[in-house]
């Protein structure tokens, strides 16, 4: 499958979806589910309460992305303008160089039990651990299948903290989660350990939920950029020139946490997107993202250096809870096809895949904002949707956006009259 498609853009969408059926080998019910948003009224109202409706976003591919030696079509819903074709572009300047690498530490997720009015509570932390093994054990009968596919409770760690309201115990169970989000598992665990950790410390255990800090479930990415792919002929910098902004952008971003929220937040643009289309918990993954950035005061998930040949060298590295089995992703057709599209095995190939969107989400956006400033790609955009609404089909969308944006009149009614002058 090969990820670049050059004049994607310029397709009808029925067009578009089908060059993408056809890379990905989509049958005619994910074409379908795509087509029609695919959620049933009896499937929304199993899905959450006092169910009235659905509400649509649209679904957009990036293309030109090759990950661990593989291209990939990414299926991203989002509402705002400009990111799909940002992620695109990133995806484009990282591909002469190979695209990008992920690792992932592996799909482990900590469930944390509190247990209060503890007398002792250094004390109980030891007769906790001394009881480890029984503890591990107890919270593998509680998800079988997951032991059988070869996760479950691997350990169990104990912290004392001094809080507001005294002392208290937080046990965490370690629980290797496979290819689900795992938010189940590990609180059905963490339920079923209470009453053993009230007895072990003869205190009140209170809650028992998982921790959206999962920062045993980290996934990584990184990429090259070569100077001359952040550049182009329009441009006053040389490649050269936007590379070290963009290292100062970012080194801005490790100062100071103001833009450092945004800086993220142009990394959760791309995620959010691809865990919104494939239906995944995606307050998870932003509770997570920024509760990780700001282990050591708040600062930017990703880093960016220059490497000994001059390129930009891009990487990131956030926790990433997702799931391919259980969940709602099942439930949702058209997420079932955005899966289909991903085509991927494994929880953690998708957390990888996530990570590299969200690196190529900020180089690309702090790339726009180092040189010409977001808003021209913001315009160029919308001139293109006014072209479209004003009745410009094939190349003419181009040719009509172009003259709206040279003659800063992006308008209806002049692309009305460039539309009548053109043909
Ligand atoms: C806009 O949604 C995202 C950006 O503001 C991110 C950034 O500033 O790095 C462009």
């Amino acid at each position: 499958m090969d990820s670049r498609i050059p004049g994607l853009y310029k397709l009808s969408i029925e067009d578009r979806r089908q060059e993408v059926a056809d890379r990905c080998d989509l049958d005619e019910e994910a074409i379908e589910a795509l087509a029609a948003g695919g959620l049933a009224d009896e499937r929304a109202d199993t899905i959450s309460e006092n169910v009235v409706g659905t509400i649509e976003y649209p679904v957009g591919i990036a293309t030109n992305f090759r990950i661990d030696g593989a291209d990939r079509l990414i299926p991203m819903a989002i509402e705002e303008t400009s990111v799909v074709a940002a992620a695109s572009y990133g995806a484009r300047m990282a591909r002469e160089t190979g695209g990008f690498t992920t690792n992932v530490t592996g799909p482990i997720m900590i469930a944390q039990i509190q247990a209060t009015d503890v007398a002792d509570p250094h004390a109980a932390k030891t007769r906790i651990l001394n009881d480890a093994d029984r503890l591990i054990e107890l919270a593998n009968e509680e998800d079988p299948v997951l032991v059988e596919h070869g996760g479950g409770c691997q350990d169990v760690e104990v912290r004392v903290l001094d809080s507001a309201r005294g002392g208290m115990v937080i046990t965490h169970l370690i629980v290797d989660v496979r290819d689900a989000m795992g938010g189940n598992a590990v609180n059905s665990m963490a339920e079923a350990l209470a009453p053993e950790i009230e007895a072990l410390t003869e205190g009140t255990v209170q809650l028992r939920i998982l921790s959206n800090l999962a920062d045993r479930r980290l996934a990584r990415a990184s990429a090259r950029v070569p100077p001359e792919a952040l550049t182009d002929d329009d441009s006053d910098l040389s490649g050269e020139a936007v590379r070290d902004r963009i290292v100062d952008a970012w080194a801005f971003a490790a100062a100071d946490p103001y833009r450092a929220a945004t800086h993220n937040k142009g990394i959760m643009n791309g995620i959010d997107a691809v865990t919104t289309a494939t239906f995944n918990d995606w307050r998870a993954i932003e509770a997570g993202a920024h509760a990780y950035a700001a282990r050591g005061g708040y600062g930017p998930l990703t880093t960016y250096e220059v490497d000994d040949d001059g390129n930009l060298a891009c990487s990131i590295e956030l926790p990433i809870q997702v799931g391919t089995v259980g969940g709602a992703t099942q439930l949702q057709p058209a997420a079932r096809a955005a899966m289909d599209i991903l085509d991927v095995d494994s929880a953690d190939e998708l957390a990888g895949i996530l990570a590299a969107v969200g690196l190529a989400q900020n180089y690309a956006g702090l790339r726009a904002l180092v040189s010409e400033g977001i808003q021209t790609g913001h315009m160029n955009l919308h001139a293109k949707n006014i072209a479209i609404q004003a009745g410009a089909t094939g190349d003419l969308v181009d040719e009509v956006a172009d003259r709206l944006v040279e003659e800063d009149a992006i308008r209806q009614d002049r692309a009305e009259e460039l539309l009548d002058e053109l043909r």
